[in-house]
């Protein structure tokens, strides 16, 4: 590292001072000073001593192959990286304190280095947050301890890099985590904005100089940003958040960016007393507490990338004594739901506005697919009339805001992964021309009915509350 010099600098207009302080003075915004290294340059740009290199530019294709990219051999792991992890990039592992991203990472390296499937690869463990002896007993507990990780305990970013800047550089480092890392120039904490910045911009370059990926681990705050905000996001690669509830054993590894692979894909583990299992058919596992046929279910046949996943939809709707009754959601859009219930009221005549609504998508899962509006209309429905919605059935379809509903992509995945559960009906969008030509029946038992309207949903959910609930409906 070259020897560095600090500035404080305004995140909100840039201001520059030589000194911290609490309050810009350019801008007057609070808290918004936070120190940066500058590299001294002598003079300008043009003024400084070095002769400037000319660019030689190149085609887009090239003859040489690319590096392969280095597969653990966990089947989730691998998928949600794109099909694994690409040599000298960077991947920063988010997630809340205690959810199991070091039980991960040390699974990762024990495969990567020979205990799994996949060939074998130098990698090496560096731990801020726990002692050599901690690791090792976790590793003892996981039955990991036989694999060949090289483990450290460090903080000092320059011991770091003069460790893994030599000739046999490692393929893999693991970096648990980047907010126990310090740069010694800097005056500033370890786990400041800053510090997060200098280290981790520090690793990357010598990560893309040596050709290993790295792997860093971050916490996210109390407001849900990985710490050290946005700014870590833009500088690696691959940002993989897991996921997951307290409550709950299951964890879901998700990739919120990626430039080598999709950012679509999921990867389900289980927390198990021998650390993370992989769950190869998530969708048995989240319907496996569901408690037959009972009001206000619904189960929803979606997708998470390539991979489709039953989930189960809940609702409640009870009158409310408030003025402005109470919405509450978990693990769906707010707003979509304040569409679907306007759509039921405006175009199916269910009177919905006086009624509480609560919402959970069963085992803690977060669903964003549109796909899913016509399994919550399901369960909410049934919840308001009271009428269940007939056993072994999945749902799925868009709804639009006249109440048509509108078909969804992949109906075949969906369907398939629902016969494979054993579910013997399935209201589905109308399959448009694509699916015209097909048998209603799916062959294996499963009887596909087409729904074209909300109404015709309504119609089927009539129940003994129903009545009570009747408004009229606008033309649609
Ligand atoms: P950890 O990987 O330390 O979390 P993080 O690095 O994200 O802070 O995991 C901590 C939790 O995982 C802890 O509460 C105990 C649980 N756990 C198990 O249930 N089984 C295990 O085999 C291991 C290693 C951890
Ligand atoms: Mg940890």
């Amino acid at each position: 590292m070259a020897k560095a010099q600090s500035r404080y600098v305004c995140q909100s207009c840039g201001a520059v001072a030589a000194k911290w302080a609490g309050r810009c003075e350019g801008c007057g915004a609070w808290n918004s000073m936070t120190e940066e290294v500058v590299e001294k340059t002598p003079g300008g740009l043009s003024a400084s001593g070095r002769a400037s290199r000319k660019l030689a530019f190149v085609d887009l294709h090239s003859e040489s192959e690319p590096q392969p990219r280095l597969t653990c051999g966990l089947a989730e792991f691998d998928r949600v990286t794109g099909g694994g992890l690409v040599p000298g990039s960077a991947v920063l592992v988010a997630g809340d304190p205690g959810i199991g991203k070091s039980t991960l990472l040390l699974q990762v390296a024990a495969r990567l280095t020979g205990s799994g499937a996949a060939p074998l690869a130098r990698c090496a463990y560096i731990s801020g947050e726990e002692s050599i002896d901690q690791v090792r007993l976790r590793a003892r507990r996981m039955g990991l301890s036989q694999a060949p990780v090289q483990l450290a305990a460090a903080t000092s970013v320059r011991d770091i890099l003069a460790a893994l800047d030599g000739p046999e550089a490692m393929q893999v480092v693991i970096v648990d985590s980047v907010q126990t890392l310090y740069i010694d120039s800097l005056e500033s904490a370890p786990g400041t904005v800053s510090q997060v910045r200098a280290a981790t911009q520090e690793l990357i370059r010598l990560a893309k100089k040596r050709g290993f990926s790295l792997l860093l681990v971050g916490h996210v705050t109390k407001e849900g940003q990985i710490a050290g905000p946005k700014v870590l996001e833009h500088m690696v690669d691959t940002v993989l958040t897991f996921e997951g509830d307290r409550g709950h054993h299951f964890r879901i590894l998700r990739a919120a960016k990626n430039r080598f692979g999709p950012t679509d894909e999921i990867g389900v583990f289980e927390m198990t007393d021998a650390g993370l299992e992989e769950v190869a058919n998530p969708s048995a596992l989240f319907l496996a507490e569901r408690r037959g046929n009972i009001a206000g279910a619904a189960v929803f046949a979606g997708l998470e990338g390539t991979r489709p996943l039953l989930v189960e939809i809940q609702a409640l709707v009870s009158t409310s004594p408030l003025a402005t009754p109470r919405r509450a959601v978990v693990g769906w859009d707010s707003g979509r739901l304040a569409m679907v219930l306007a759509v039921l009221e405006a175009r199916c005549g269910l009177a919905l506005a006086g009624q509480e609504v609560y919402l959970n998508v069963a085992g803690g899962l977060r669903i964003g697919e549109p796909a899913a509006d016509l399994a919550v209309a399901a369960a909410l429905v049934s919840a308001a009339t009271g009428q269940e919605v007939p056993e072994e059935t999945v749902i799925f379809g868009e709804i639009g805001l006249s109440g048509e509903i509108r078909p969804v992509s992949q109906v075949e995945l969906r369907l398939k992964e629902a016969q494979k559960l054993g579910f013997t009906r399935a209201w589905v969008a109308p399959r448009g021309s694509r699916g015209a030509g097909r048998p209603k029946s799916g062959g294996d038992g499963l009887t596909i009915e087409e729904i074209s309207h909300l109404q015709d949903l309504v119609a089927r959910l009539e129940g003994p509350k129903r009545r009570a609930l009747r408004v009229q409906p606008t033309a649609g």
